[in-house]
């Protein structure tokens, strides 16, 4: 596929003050669900196909490190083609594992390479080596893994051959990606592997693995377990849009689309809407249309239209559903009428960035005034004034500031952009093609490095 016209050159964005949006778009594929279709479909025996594949930096990066491991995977436009090996078929890769920016592969393929009988490394890019690994690699550990990290930060040295068993866990955290690397090293564990949460998380590796042949088994509350050891089965799958990245828009249209945006083609699992909760509660008009599933999951389109929005306070135990949609939540609340308030989401300082912090900022730069917490923010609703800001290399920061340009009185300028192709390589022409008017510029200093 020819991404020329897609690919987010590297610099920043200028984002300048528009009057309406409106149209229709489609969003992108699901990226929690593009991993995970590609690391279950490449130890199964036999071919799978995905439709929907999103082909972003962070999904490229995982079909990358499988392919170092002798997995055969095709890629065209959105379909993917795999050719499992099964579950002893992956190859000692020949150097290290870089998984660039992208947390959720490093975390899952821990759990799959703990269970392998080679030793692998995983690696990443600046970003990705700051994140915290003991998470996944102390209960890995305790089903027999043997896991270097650098003082609980990536490079993580996995040491091959061991026999994993299964064990039972609670999660300090609620956290899909901690869940998904001990549910996937239980495939290969001897006896029962259960995971308990404090909270909901995303279920979407629950949900392949079942329709793979596992039996899992649901317990009280957020508790899943497996019996391994298990072979799952090839299967296609049909992977929905990424609400995360249909989230930039549902802002983008409460705060601009007066006669309405259409998004198309949304994943709508229960376990990741809660932006659409706490927007509607601000006062956002956004009708869900067209209901469907794709395979295991739920799909929609979404209406949305300009609103007055009201600010709230965000109660806790909606803040697992709606993780990744803070950043632009943010822009929202710095839009609406009054303070909106956040508590229970420390978490946030763990992403891509410290979500709390550098939005906080950021929106400080753009005349909102705004309180960090330890674990929220405190946002005043006011005038957005246009400024310049530092995405810190977050792709979800850097989406949120552009959108944040819509309802500006002047330009935004958000600096460091490249890894919005992360996530979501055709933001940009999304984006203007709805009556958005960001533009990429390329500094000198990029174009030197
Ligand atoms: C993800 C889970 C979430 C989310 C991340 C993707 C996943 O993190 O923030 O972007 O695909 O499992 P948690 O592990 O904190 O739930």
């Amino acid at each position: 596929m020819d991404h020329t016209s897609q690919i987010t050159p590297p610099g920043g964005f200028i984002s300048r003050p528009v009057k309406s949006i409106s149209g229709e778009l489609t969003v992108p594929g699901d990226k929690s669900i593009s991993h995970r279709a590609l690391l279950l479909s490449a130890i199964c025996e036999g071919h799978s196909n995905l439709r929907g594949f999103l082909d972003s930096d962070d999904c490229l990066a995982t079909m990358n490190a499988l392919r170092s491991m002798g997995v055969h995977i095709t890629l065209e436009s959105t379909d993917v083609r795999i050719i499992g090996v099964g579950p002893k078929g992956l190859t000692a890769p020949t150097e290290s594992l870089d998984l660039g920016n992208a947390g959720t592969a490093m975390r899952l393929l821990a759990g799959m390479l703990s269970a392998q009988s080679f030793d692998s490394v995983l690696t990443g890019d600046e970003s990705l080596k700051t994140r915290p690994m003991k998470r996944v690699t102390e209960p890995l550990g305790q089903m027999g893994a043997l896991i270097d990290t650098v003082e609980g930060l990536p490079p993580l040295s996995i040491q091959g051959g061991q026999n994993l068993r299964g064990i039972d866990y609670t999660l300090p955290i609620a956290s899909a990606q901690v869940k998904s690397a001990l549910l996937i090293a239980g495939l290969w564990a001897n006896g029962r592997t259960t995971v308990r949460s404090p909270g909901i998380s995303r279920d979407h590796t629950e949900r392949m693995l079942a329709t793979m042949g596992v039996n899992l088994l649901k317990g009280s509350g957020q508790d899943v377990s497996l019996d391994g050891p298990v072979v799952i089965k090839a299967r296609d799958h049909v992977i929905p849009g990424d609400f995360s990245s249909a989230a930039f828009f549902i802002v983008a249209g409460l705060l601009a689309a007066r006669k309405g945006l259409l998004i198309r083609n949304v994943g709508m699992n229960p376990t990741r809407t809660g932006l659409l909760t706490i927007l509607r509660k601000m006062g956002g008009s956004i009708d869900v249309i067209n209901r469907r599933e794709f395979g295991t999951e739920p799909v929609a389109d979404l209406l949305v239209r300009k609103s007055k929005l009201q600010g709230i306070k965000v109660e806790p135990n909606l803040v697992p559903l709606a993780i990744d949609e803070f950043p632009v939540l943010f822009v929202a609340a710095a839009c609406a009428d009054g303070f909106t308030t956040v508590t229970g989401a420390q978490e946030l300082r763990y992403k891509e960035s410290d979500r709390l912090h550098v939005m906080s900022e950021g929106l400080r730069e753009l005349g909102i005034k705004t309180k960090e917490t330890v674990d929220g923010i405190v946002i005043v609703g006011g005038s957005l004034r246009g400024g310049c800001v530092d995405s810190h290399g977050d792709h979800r920061v850097a989406m949120s500031f552009a959108v944040a340009g819509i309802a500006s009185q002047d330009i935004v300028q958000v600096k460091r952009t490249d890894e919005v192709s992360t996530s979501f390589p055709n933001f940009l022409s999304l984006a203007n093609s709805s009556g958005l008017a960001i533009e990429a510029y390329v500094t000198t200093e990029s174009l030197k490095g």
